[in-house]
């Protein structure tokens, strides 16, 4: 089968400025984290891949360890930009980051310049790429100088290799340390990517200040707290889930009747809204205008589509609003 992306891809997306840059980005980008890797089905993602960027959706965002194993991710990823979307590669920005294990010996992990350049040479081979659009460090690392893992961030842009710097898991003071620091040298950072949702609200205790101030945009990923913000888990861990999966980071564990409360109780309130959880916790997350982008995982087609129509109504009442913090307390 032959993919042509949709005339209409343009239509019902909403764009947002990325902080102060020149960027914008869907108000939905999707990540492949899961359901893209070695052990999962091609003609599955491939399908997703496609209803993505038919609906609009124009960021797609890797790392190199995702998978499993390490890297099949971006190698699948490769494949399908080669075979789907040869001349389309100016419409899109594609995303990815090194800061977590990859490789044996003290080169393959956290935040060194040697570990930075090598592993987006190997993620940019992986994905048949000359460049990404954003390099990430994916997470602070309390060892190597903030100056060093800025710097290879810096050259890595002015090697041509990245159009754009970010960083991802940083607290605030340390991401405003790294934001001056890139300025200096002239590569501002252009996005932060912090776990944020409902269920995870820590960006509120200066995060999103620090960014508005910088100009940096932000783009929460896992909002819908890998699942548990979605009608999936209100009646037991169904089958085929990515808390029943063995390769999946959501734990049995993490499933707690505290956190099925909450959601059925959440639910309710997105009923009474005339859309379904997983829409509701996005559209929580987009009414701020500082979100530039939320940042979804999903192992169906369908359910794609139904977290895209959290875009068809992003405000909330007051009274709306206090129901749900009242349940999120
Ligand atoms: N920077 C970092 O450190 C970091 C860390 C984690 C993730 N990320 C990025 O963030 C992206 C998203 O993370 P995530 O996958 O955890 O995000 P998420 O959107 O919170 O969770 C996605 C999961 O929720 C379920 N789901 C999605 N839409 C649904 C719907 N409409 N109805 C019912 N269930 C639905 C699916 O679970 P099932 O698989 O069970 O069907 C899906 O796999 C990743 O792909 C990655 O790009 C970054």
């Amino acid at each position: 089968m032959t993919y042509l992306p949709s005339k209409d891809r343009y239509k019902n997306m909403i764009y947002r400025r990325c902080g102060r840059s020149g960027i914008k980005l869907p108000a939905v980008s999707l990540g492949l984290w899961h359901n893209f890797g070695g052990v999962d089905v091609m003609e599955n993602f491939r399908k997703i891949l496609h209803l993505a960027f038919d609906s609009g959706i124009t960021h797609f965002d890797l790392a190199n360890n995702y998978g499993p194993p390490p890297g099949s991710a971006e190698e699948n990823f490769g494949i399908l930009l080669k075979k789907d979307f040869q001349g389309y590669r100016d419409e899109m920005i594609i995303s990815s980051k090194a800061g977590y294990t990859m490789w044996d010996g003290p080169y393959g992990d956290w935040g060194s310049k040697k570990y930075l350049v090598s592993s987006l040479d190997q993620s940019l081979k992986r994905m048949g790429l000359d460049y990404v659009d954003i390099f990430y460090h994916h997470r602070p690392d309390p060892e190597t100088p903030l100056e060093e893992t800025m710097s290879a961030l810096d050259l890595i842009v002015r090697q041509g290799k990245a159009l754009y710097a970010g960083v991802s898991n940083y607290p605030a003071d340390e991401a405003e340390k790294a934001f001056a620091i890139l300025k200096r040298l002239g590569t501002p950072c252009l996005i932060h990517q912090p776990k944020y949702s409902m269920f995870e609200r820590w960006v509120e205790g200066g995060l999103l200040d620090v960014l508005e101030k910088d100009g940096v945009g932000c783009i929460p990923f896992s909002p819908l707290a890998q699942g548990l913000l979605t009608n999936k888990y209100l009646h037991g861990i169904p089958e085929g889930s990515r808390a029943a999966k063995s390769t999946g980071f959501l734990q049995e564990g993490q499933v707690t009747e505290q956190r099925v409360n909450q959601a059925r109780q959440l639910n309710d309130i997105a009923s009474e809204r005339g859309q379904t959880l997983a829409q509701m916790a996005l559209a929580w997350l987009l009414k701020d205008q500082r979100i530039t982008s939320v940042l979804i995982g999903t192992s169906r087609p369908e359910q794609l589509a139904d977290s895209l129509k959290c875009l068809d109504n992003i405000t909330f009442s007051k009274e709306e609003l206090a129901k749900i913090e009242r349940i999120l307390k």
